[in-house]
């Protein structure tokens, strides 16, 4: 079907992702989806693409904000079967996104979470969402924050004898490329690109940047689990809402 990695679809890694996924206190369900939907424009009568939709849940969202048109689009057929029966009124294609070809028409917003940091070539992938935008559309994402991508060795922290956290270990961050990591099982491929590479890949394709965010956990979160303020010495995640 296509040179991209479908991780996805390896049943190890799809019920570990599920277990994490069920947690209502997981990074996506506490720093990442608040953010990303502070960052939507009003949706009502909006055509909406989501790239590496997964469960579907945020396409459910979209159409419940009000939009006209909602497609979701995956390379996991697990991810697919589970947003097909959970949301069997929204179009879901089962494609690489790494190739847009497949899209014909033209959409108002395309979002993206957490799936951009598995684009290997990301400046051709950001001229063909360029592409299928109309003008003036949004492009709003999210990624693994560049600072969490950049040691080839995997993420890791240095702790004091008590095990307190002390700052995070950051290493290889302009040594761009493919990463191979340990998460959930071995050999998941992710890619790592600098702040530059991603801007600058932006605006050459001609989007206007309108705002980045690299959320943190609100002090409730932290009253609840201390372990959140480490968010503080590096985000999980980087958003983008850019304009065509
Ligand atoms: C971390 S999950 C995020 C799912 C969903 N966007 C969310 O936030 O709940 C990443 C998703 O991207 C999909 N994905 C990864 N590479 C892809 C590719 N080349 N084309 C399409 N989907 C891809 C995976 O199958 C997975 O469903």
């Amino acid at each position: 079907m296509s040179k991209s990695q479908n991780i996805y679809d390896n049943q190890t890694f799809f019920e570990g992702y599920k277990k994490l996924r069920g947690n209502p206190y997981s990074a996506n369900n506490v720093e990442e989806k608040p953010a990303l939907f502070s960052l939507s424009p009003e949706l009502a009568g909006k055509s909406v693409l989501d790239l590496g939709c997964g469960y579907g849940e945020n396409c459910a969202e979209f159409k419940a904000l009000g939009a006209s048109v909602v497609v979701g689009v995956d390379i996991s057929e697990k991810m697919l079967a589970v947003a097909m029966e959970e949301h069997p009124d929204i179009k879901f294609i089962r494609a690489d996104m790494s190739n847009l070809s497949f899209i014909k028409d033209n959409y108002d917003v395309v979002f993206s979470s957490l799936a951009l940091h598995y684009m290997e070539d990301f400046d051709a992938f950001i001229k063909s969402v360029y592409e299928v935008l109309t003008p003036g559309g949004y492009f709003i994402f999210s990624q693994e924050h560049p600072l969490t991508t950049a040691p080839i060795a995997g993420a890791s922290w240095a702790k004091d004898e008590n095990g307190n956290v002390l700052h995070y270990k950051l290493t290889d961050y302009s040594r761009c490329g493919k990463r191979s990591t340990t998460w959930i099982v071995d050999g998941v491929e992710k890619y790592h690109r600098t702040f530059s590479k991603i801007i600058n890949a932006l605006c050459s394709a001609g989007f206007t940047i309108e705002t980045m965010l690299e959320p943190t956990p609100t002090q409730e979160i932290i009253e609840l689990d201390k372990s959140w303020e480490k968010d503080f010495h590096k985000p999980n995640f980087l958003l983008m809402k850019v304009r065509k």
